[in-house]
Order: C-alpha cells, then structure tokens, then sequence
C-alpha cells in the first residue's frame, strides 16, 4: 500500500464524524434508535461541502432518476449514496477505502433499511471491484483529492461506465501553484495529494475519454461555507480545551484553518465537473 493510501486511511480512521457518534446523537436527541429514518440521518452523515443541495445539483448534472445504477466514489459513511436511493430511487453502490468507514456505512443503511438499494464496497478508486460496462453514472464529492493517480480514477470511471454514461464529482482545485510550506500542511493534516488548477482537471478528464459538459468554479460558494464551517469548529475546539479536555487532532486543526484561508484568497478552491462516455 502506498504512502498516500495508508495516510488517507489513518486520517479517515480519526475522522471526528464517525457512525458511533452519529448514533450517539441521534439516541441522545430521540432517546432510542428504534424505527431511524433516512431523512434523520441526512444532517449527519453528509461528508461534503453543501450538504443535500450539492447531492441535488450532482444529481441534475448526472441525471440520476428511478433506477439508475450509480457508482459513489469514495462514499465516506454512505450519506450521499442513501440520498440519491432515498430521494431519487436510484440504485447505490458506494466504493469505499477505510474499512472503518464501509461497516459504519453498512450499519447506518441497515438502520434506515436502505440495504436493498444501497451497498458500500471496500475498494479503492484506482482498482473499482466493479465489471465493465455496468454503471450508468459515476459520482463522487471532495474525495479525490486524497488519490493520488486521479488519471487512474477517471479511467476506472470510464471502465464501469456503460457506453452514453455519465460522470459528475466535485473536487479541491488550486488555481495557483501551493507553495511547499502550504502542500506540506496539506498533505500532513488532510492528506491533501496533487491537486490542479480547472482547465488542468477538466483536461484530466477529457483524456480519459470522456466529453466534458460542464465545468463550474465553486470556490466563492466555499469560501462562505468554509468560513462557517471553521467557526463551528472553533467554537467547538474552545468548548473542549475550557472543559479540560484534550482539543483533538492539531494537525488537522491547523491545516484546516490555512485551507480557509487560501479558499478565501482564491489560491485553493473548488470544481464541479460534468461529462459523459460517448454512446
Ligand atoms: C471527505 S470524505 C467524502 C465522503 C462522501 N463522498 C461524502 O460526501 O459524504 C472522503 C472519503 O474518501 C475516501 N477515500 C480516500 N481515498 C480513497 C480511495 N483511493 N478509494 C476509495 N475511497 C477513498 C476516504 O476514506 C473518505 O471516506
């Protein structure tokens, strides 16, 4: 296993959202789990930037409708891959590398009994243990910036994919280069791998063949969010050190705040790409 798997797994193990500690809240708010919905899941378990909305907008990019067979790359607990079963009926299957990511994806969509239309495989992106031909759209937000041979992704995209399929992923993006001080904190809190800038990615995936029908800078929209999103954080972070208890991961912490800070100075951003296999 190489450098950037193992470090994307062991950051993915630590992550602070976790399916113990969904379950957590949701007993503590409602006092049992007995009869869990996938709607009360929904603020939990969605591992991306905008939440449902963003899941809505890939949805109409790609055109997930009743039955279509899609393929979430990099499904994190399975929270986007449950919405598009939930809210489109779409047929789910999740490719997941952290292993405790996969059984707490598997616990949740047995919980809210989405298991008939809804599996997350362990498997890496590079190697999808899925046949030829046998997916109608591919989909995947804010992962693959931990892969680190994306060509190799795409191809892999392009492989399941049916002839007419389509593929639609959000991703970070750098507009300009990072200096080695930034790829460093990056790679060591997040583990961030290359990363490129629009055009870059969009010839990325044209080169793997497919033809491109839209590519959207999301970069301000995340800068907004972001910004919310590090305050909660901080909110939190106090919230523990006054209670005396250890602040969590610093690494992550301190990457996170530079992260924000180059989203909002338009160094780093985000991407939202669409395309499709030739029929
Ligand atoms: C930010 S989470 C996103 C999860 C999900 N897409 C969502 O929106 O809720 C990124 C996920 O990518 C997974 N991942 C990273 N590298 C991967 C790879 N090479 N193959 C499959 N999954 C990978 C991580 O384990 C993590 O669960």
């Amino acid at each position: 296993m190489g450098a950037e798997i193992r470090s994307a797994i062991d950051f993915y193990e630590r992550h602070p959202i976790s399916c113990d500690i969904i379950l957590a809240k949701l007993k503590a708010s409602r006092g049992h789990l007995e009869g869990l919905t996938p709607d009360e899941l929904f603020p939990h378990d969605q591992d991306h930037y905008g939440g449902l909305a963003a899941n809505d907008t890939l949805a109409a990019r790609a055109g997930i409708g009743a039955d279509t067979r899609v393929a979430d790359f990099c499904a994190g607990l399975g929270g986007p891959s449950r919405y598009f079963a939930h809210r489109y009926g779409a047929d789910v299957t999740g490719i997941e590398l952290t292993p405790a990511r996969v059984k707490g994806a598997g616990e949740l969509t047995r919980r809210v009994g989405l298991q008939d239309k809804v599996r997350i495989l362990e498997g890496n992106v590079m190697q999808v243990p899925l046949a030829d031909g046998s997916i109608d759209v591919v989909v995947s937000q804010e992962a693959l910036l931990h892969v680190p041979d994306k060509r190799r992704a795409l191809a892999e995209a392009w492989r399941i994919l049916k002839p007419g399929g389509r593929i639609a992923f959000t991703d970070w993006v750098a507009h300009r280069p990072l200096s080695g001080a930034d790829r460093a904190l990056m790679w060591q809190g997040m583990a961030v791998t290359d990363l490129y800038d629009l055009p870059a990615y969009a010839g990325l995936v044209r080169e793997a063949g497919f033809s491109i029908d839209t590519v959207e800078d999301l970069t301000r929209e995340w800068g907004e969010i972001l910004t919310q999103r590090l305050a909660m954080y901080r909110k939190l972070r106090e919230e523990t050190q006054a209670a005396g208890t250890p602040a969590g991961h610093d690494a992550f912490y301190e990457s996170y705040v530079r992260f924000v800070d180059l989203v909002n100075d338009a160094a780093l951003g985000g991407g939202r790409f669409a395309g499709r296999k030739p029929a």
